[in-house]
This record gives C-alpha cells, sequence and structure tokens, in this order.
C-alpha cells in the first residue's frame, strides 16, 4: 500500500501514549491505516510515531489533545487535514479514590478524564463522520463502568456515562440508516502503567496486544461492544446479576 492511500485511511488516536493504544496503533499500521497520534506529551508521541513508521511504512503524524480544555476541541479537530476516516478513544485516568474522595477537584479530574473530555472531542467526530456519511468510533471503556464498587465509584461512574454515551450515539446512526460504526470496549485488568501499581491477579490480567487483537477482531467484523478478554463478558454478567443486597457487601 502507498502512503497516498494510507493517508486515505487515517485513524486519530486520542490518549496516543497509552499501552493498549499503542498496541492497537501498531494492529491497524500493520493493516496500512494511517495514524495521527493525539496527547499531551509530544516527545512521547513523536518519539512512537517514528517507530511506528519505521515498523510499518505507514504515515503517522502527531497532534497535541487536552482531554480536559474542551474549549480547543473544535478547533483541535478542525486541524486535522484531512479529518481522519476513524477515531479511537483511548483517554484515560483511573487516579486515585481515596484522593478523590478527600478532595473533589481531584474526582472532577477523574470524571472529566475519562467522560466529558472524550465526550466534547468526540461529538466532533460524530458530527463530521455523520455529514460524511462513514466513519468508525472506537471508545475504550471499562467494565468498572458495569457496576460501582466500592474501590472506584468515580472512575466507574464516568466509564458508565461513557458507556452509555457510546452506546446512545450507536444508537442514533443505526436509527438514521447511516454506516457510521460506534465501538464499545469493556476491558477487564491489562497490564499497562494504569494498573501498574496494583494488583491484579495474573490469570485475569490480559496484555495490550490481546487487547488490541480483540480490538482489530471487532473492528474487522460486526460487534458493537466487546469485552476483552472474553471472559469479562461472563464476569461481569455474574456481577450484574447479584442482587444489591449481596453485593452491597462484596469487596470486588
Ligand atoms: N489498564 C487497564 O487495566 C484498563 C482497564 C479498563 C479500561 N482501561 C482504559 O483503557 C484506556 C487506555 O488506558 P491504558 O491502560 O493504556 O493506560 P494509560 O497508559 O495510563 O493511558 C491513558 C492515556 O490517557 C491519556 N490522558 C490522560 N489524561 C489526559 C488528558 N487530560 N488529556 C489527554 N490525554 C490524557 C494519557 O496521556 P499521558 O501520557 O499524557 O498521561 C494516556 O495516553 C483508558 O481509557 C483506560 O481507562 C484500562
Amino acid at each position: 500500500m502507498t502512503a497516498t492511500s494510507a493517508e486515505q485511511r487515517q485513524v486519530l488516536i486520542l490518549g496516543g501514549t497509552s499501552e493498549i493504544a499503542l498496541a492497537l496503533a501498531a494492529a491497524l499500521a500493520s493493516r496500512d491505516f494511517g495514524l495521527i497520534l493525539a496527547g499531551r506529551d509530544s516527545a512521547a508521541l513523536e518519539r512512537e510515531a517514528k517507530d511506528i513508521e519505521l515498523r510499518y511504512e505507514v504515515p503517522v503524524t502527531v497532534a497535541h489533545f487536552e482531554a480536559l480544555d474542551p474549549d480547543s476541541h473544535a478547533d483541535f479537530w478542525q486541524s486535522l487535514q484531512p479529518a481522519p476516516q476513524g477515531v479511537v478513544c483511548a483517554t484515560g485516568l483511573l487516579g486515585d479514590h481515596n484522593d478523590a474522595r478527600r478532595d473533589f477537584d481531584h474526582a472532577r479530574r477523574i470524571l472529566d478524564t475519562n467522560l466529558t473530555g472524550c465526550i466534547s472531542v468526540l461529538d466532533q467526530a460524530a458530527r463530521h463522520f455523520e455529514q460524511a456519511g462513514e466513519g468508525f468510533i472506537i471508545g475504550i471503556s471499562s467494565v468498572a463502568g458495569d457496576r460501582g464498587r466500592a474501590s472506584n465509584y468515580y472512575y466507574g461512574a464516568a466509564k458508565a456515562g461513557f458507556s452509555t454515551y457510546l452506546s446512545g450515539l450507536r444508537n442514533h446512526f443505526a436509527s438514521t440508516g447511516s454506516r457510521v460504526r460506534v465501538i464499545t470496549v469493556k476491558p477487564g485488568f491489562v497490564a499497562t502503567r494504569m494498573t501498574a501499581n496494583h494488583d491484579t491477579p495474573a490469570l485475569l490480567t490480559a496484555h495490550p496486544e490481546q487487547t488490541a487483537r480483540d480490538i482489530m477482531r471487532a473492528l474487522q467484523g460486526r460487534r458493537d461492544v466487546i469485552y476483552t478478554r472474553w471472559y469479562w463478558r461472563w464476569i461481569m454478567l455474574i456481577i450484574r446479576l447479584l442482587p444489591e443486597t449481596i453485593f452491597k457487601r462484596t469487596k470486588l
């Protein structure tokens, strides 16, 4: 594939330094998608862009993106010329739950990074794709949004809101006969810098490359909502079915 055709199939990756996003970026590049890596750390993004360009011979550019500055998102989207045909939103902040309980500013940072900041930029993409009549949005939410737990209910509330937003957007496009796709990704534990200081069970912790493979399968197939790894669908089904009288006493 030539550089020109890869540019025509360009995907914007928000949260371009995320390990999940970078594994997905490599998988997309290996299928000849050009990429725009967007985020706050320009030096890291430039490094990753060069590496992907060298390995896969597709064009990779970088762009500055700050989720906590929604007023900049319209200009940010306009600055992407040509506009991408797909967007992956991997922006996220786990934060410190106990800090968030003590300090609402920290709670708000968790909510804005995972929810309002993502909605604000994806609205720009959704409007563009709606006019273009095609495009795709992949939103990386979390199983944490499926049921509120004592250990992370600010992050969980933001992810629940994000999953609901993605569901509504998908419903909007499908009900208007649009070809725009919206895919919700619900990872369980993934070994990245986000979870590096957390004791996650080895058997239930995926590598970013496994998560990326599951997402690529969804993009190439017809799935709207995926759990990754697959067993999280069944774990979360059981957790969601637990009666509240029992669930409220658990320490999951
Ligand atoms: N790891 C897991 O177990 C797990 C499980 C379920 C869901 N997820 C979700 O998967 C996605 C990727 O996470 P990850 O595990 O790969 O963690 P990560 O490496 O910490 O990635 C988070 C990304 O979000 C970016 N980000 C944070 N705040 C931002 C802001 N204000 N503006 C712009 N970008 C910002 C970070 O950029 P900087 O480099 O600038 O900080 C980074 O690129 C997240 O949405 C996360 O919630 C992860």
